[in-house]
């Protein structure tokens, strides 16, 4: 028999904070007006354009405009043959490791992870092999990488920008992946969901652009995190010609298409200018600002972002004595405020003393939540 497989930690946290009439700094969806612009693109969608099934790899339309807004905001040269439209990123990731991994196969993936890679590493046969991120600047510990390349590694996952450390793989990280790829005849999947949303003028670094990977790796985009829509579930794959025809074969019999009237608006969307995309990016820096300081206000020692809709709190470093799972689990009750604990992005020996939380709220309860916040550490430390 399968074996059952537990609620994820998003859900029991956002179910709990429910129940508590508590702010939710837990579930990284925003709660902010949604873009107009792209509301008004999918009534169009769904008025104007085709309500049917469209081509099984993606409308044209959008699989050029995927390939220009990468053109434009990241420097590369993409084919639009190269794109895979899909439902959402979780598909993407479906169909990339299925496309990849045989049974028997070892899949090197590198913790905090998200929840969903390991799973389908193992329905599609393979083992997970994990190296995890060196903290607090969540650094990738090249020599562990390699350590951990058997003869039967097929492929490494990454995350960057990195849900939940909001940190970014450096181009020297990124280079030293693309020597042990090439090296070892690996394929990468590098989830870059979070791509859009960096800060400070930080800048995104595609992994694609390092050449040893070009034609030997998946890169993975999400819409839904793009233009802060999550519930549209539309998503994307780019690889070579000779991966995106595998990654095409198991989407088509994973969902084989997704919503037509939301690939027209998201095409639409992509297409808008630079300037669009940058002020939609800084309407979360007043919400990130306020989470900053208000959390180092209240004496939390706040770790680096660069990127994503979340920061992190290091409990040992600010003076609690309780592991992150207790801390989010009393915090509920306690505090009327959800986060969620690092460990539930670890697979093994997870790290227990960080908390992540999510700013994707307007200013005013961020600041409601951080008093809150403030006072239950008061509490505890005294
Ligand atoms: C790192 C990462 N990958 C993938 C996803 C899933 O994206 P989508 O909602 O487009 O399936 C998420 C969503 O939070 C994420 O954080």
């Amino acid at each position: 028999m399968t074996p059952a497989i537990p609620t994820t930690i998003f859900e029991r946290m956002s179910r709990a904070a429910a129940a508590a009439g508590a702010i939710n700094l837990g579930q990284g969806y925003p709660e902010m007006a949604e873009p107009a612009e792209l509301i008004a693109a999918a009534v169009r969608g769904l008025r104007e354009h085709s309500n049917q099934y469209p081509p099984m790899r993606g409308l044209p339309g959008l699989r050029q405009a995927v390939a220009d807004y990468y053109a434009a905001h990241q420097g590369l040269s993409i084919d639009p043959a190269e794109v895979i439209v899909t439902s959402g990123a979780t598909e993407a990731l479906a169909a990339a490791i299925l496309a990849i991994v045989r049974p028997g196969d070892e899949v090197i993936c590198v913790q905090p992870l998200y929840d969903a890679y390991k799973p389908l590493v193992e329905w599609a046969g393979g083992r997970v092999v994990l190296v995890s991120l060196t903290p607090p600047d969540w650094s990738l510990p090249v020599d562990a990488l390699e350590a951990a390349i058997t003869p039967n590694t097929r492929a490494i996952i990454l995350n960057t920008p990195n849900n939940p450390t909001g940190t970014m793989l450096s181009h020297a990280a990124l280079s030293a992946v693309g020597d042990l790829c090439a090296g070892h005849d690996l394929t990468l999947i590098c989830d870059e969901v979070w791509e859009a949303m960096v800060w400070e003028g930080a800048e995104h670094l595609s992994a694609l652009t390092i050449p040893s990977l070009r034609d030997r790796m998946i890169k993975v985009g999400s819409a839904g995190k793009l233009f802060s829509l999550t519930g549209w579930k539309l998503g994307w794959v780019v690889a070579a010609p000779a991966l995106a025809e595998q990654v095409a074969a198991r989407h088509q019999f994973l969902t084989y298409t997704t919503p037509t009237p939301l690939q027209w608006a998201v095409a639409d969307g992509l297409a808008l200018p630079r300037d669009w995309h940058d002020a939609h990016r800084d309407r979360y820096v007043p919400g990130r600002r306020a989470l900053v300081d208000g959390l180092r206000d209240g004496g939390y020692v706040v770790l680096d972002n660069a990127a994503s809709w979340f920061v992190t709190i290091d409990l040992t470093a600010s003076g609690i004595g309780l592991d992150d799972e207790t801390f989010c689990t009393r915090l509920i009750p306690e505090a009327g405020v959800a986060a969620i604990p690092f460990s539930a992005f670890y697979a093994a020996a997870p790290e227990t003393r960080y908390v992540r939380l999510c700013f994707a709220k307007e200013a005013p309860v961020i600041q409601t939540a951080t008093a809150r916040l403030a006072a239950f550490r008061a509490g505890l430390v005294g």
